[in-house]
Formats: C-alpha cells, structure tokens, sequence
C-alpha cells in the first residue's frame, strides 16, 4: 500500500518508475512533464478524480500518487483509444494495488446521466474532439455542430461540483507546418482538421458555467524535463504540436 504522504521528489521518481514498468507513455522523458504541465499547480490532495478519455490510466495514477482520495477512469474504447487500453488502466492499478482507482467503460454522457456524485477534479487530455468527431471538426461554422458541443459542455458541468474544476487539454488545430502544407516533424499523425484552438473550448465552457483560470502550452519535454519551460510558449507550440491545457473552475453560484 502506498504511503499516505510523499514528497514531491519522491512521488516523481514513484512516478517515472511506474510510467516506465508499465510503459505508460510513448517517451519516457515526457512522463513527468505531461502531468505537471497538465496538473498545474491544482490541489490534487483529498480530491475525488474523473478522467474523462482516461486511457491506461496514467494521469489517474499520477492523481493517486498525489493523494486524491480516488480517481475514476471513463474508458469506453471508443474513438481515438487504443485497444484493451481501459483493461490496462484497471490492471495497472491492480498491480499497484490502488483500490480507489476504478475504470468503468461509460462515454461522458453515459456517466453524467447515471452519476449523482460529481467529482472534485475533472481532467479530458486528448478526447474531447473524439467525443464527437465530425462535430468538432465543423464546430467553427455549424449550428448543428455547435449544438452537440453545447449538449457536451452541458455534461461536463454535470460531472464538476461547484467550486470544482476541469482540465480540458488537447491540441489546436492551427500549426505552422500544415498551413504550408507541409507534415508537423514531431507531430506526424495529428489530424488537425479535427480539433480546435483553445479560444473555441474557452467560449464554450463559459457559457456552460464555466470560469477560465488557465491557458497553457505544452513542451511535451522535446527539450527534456530541464528546458521543457523554454517550450511553453504559444509561439513555440504553433511550431512543434500545438498542445495546450485549459484549466476551469465552476463557481458555486
Ligand atoms: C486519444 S485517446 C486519449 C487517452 C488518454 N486521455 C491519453 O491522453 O492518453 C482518446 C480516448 O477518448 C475516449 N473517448 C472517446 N469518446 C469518448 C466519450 N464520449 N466519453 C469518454 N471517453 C471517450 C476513447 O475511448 C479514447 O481512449
């Protein structure tokens, strides 16, 4: 059983040596740097977690190894996913016998209709333009398009408390190497037309309710853990993978 306290240096080796044994990550030098520059600086201490997308399961285990008093990983395997990635994210935490992991195979829709506990802290890294993809691509100019993305916002207000928050990250649709037509070096297998920039997300969880507190761009640690700050700078994102996190808070009037 993990320890009820770490420090911040040891939940990071904790971290790397976990990311690495059950090869969480494609590099491991971005391990680290992904769920800082995801996490910010959000209290994840006593806080009850939804990974909407969640994957294997990584950044639910970074939550856990930084307290929060449990995490439930949505994986429906669907769009976008890996296959047998939410088999992996429950049997990762099985292995790291972490009982107050669960990974149910529910869309965001299917939870926020059945839940009636909404949770402290919830975090969507690279899925919230597969949840309806041809909507997302169209959200700039269709009425329809933009309706299903207001029903979407409209969930994830469900599953945030009031006074709670929501990390939204994913990547822009703008980058300088498609614009010339030419294929992003680092970002090979981006289908830019399906996503959209941070000021779309923005609009439209503010009219859900929203607050914005954080717009950030991510280095997805090109440079390694050390340098990764000299890429967190929009310009530069534009330049590798057009990464960026949103980070909401939902107030409670
Ligand atoms: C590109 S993966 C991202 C996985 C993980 N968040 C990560 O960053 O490694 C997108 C995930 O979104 C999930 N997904 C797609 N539509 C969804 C929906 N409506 N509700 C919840 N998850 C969904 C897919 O099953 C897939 O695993």
């Amino acid at each position: 059983m993990r320890p009820a306290v770490l420090d911040k240096a040891e939940i990071g080796r904790q971290y790397r040596k976990i990311a690495e044994e059950h090869r969480l990550f494609r590099r491991l030098p971005s391990a680290l740097v992904t769920v800082r520059e995801i996490f910010g600086s959000v209290c994840l201490q006593g806080a009850d977690v939804l990974d909407v997308g969640g994957g294997n399961g990584s950044l639910g285990i970074w939550a856990i190894l930084n307290g929060a008093r449990s995490v439930t990983c949505l994986e429906p395997e669907i769009a976008g996913a890996t296959l047998g990635s939410g088999s992996r994210a429950y049997a990762v935490a099985a292995a790291l016998e972490m009982s107050n992991f669960r990974v149910l195979p529910l869309t965001l829709k299917e939870y926020a209709e059945a839940t009636t506990t909404p949770a402290d802290l919830v975090v969507c890294n690279a899925t919230i333009n597969h949840i309806d993809e041809n909507a997302c691509a169209a959200l700039g100019w269709c009425r329809a398009a933009q309706t299903k993305y207001i029903e979407v916002s409209r969930d994830f207000a469900k599953v945030v408390k009031p006074g709670g928050r929501l990390i939204l990250a994913d990547c822009s649709r703008y980058n300088f190497w498609p614009l010339l037509g030419l294929s992003a070096p680092v970002a090979k297998t981006i289908e830019w037309d399906k996503h959209q920039p941070p000021r779309v997300w923005r609009r439209l969880f503010e009219q859900a309710g929203f607050r914005c507190e954080r717009t950030s761009w991510r280095s997805q640690a090109l440079l390694g853990e050390k340098w990764s700050w000299v890429l967190q700078s929009p310009l530069v994102a534009h330049f590798t993978s057009s990464l960026f996190v949103l980070e909401f808070y939902k107030p409670t009037s």
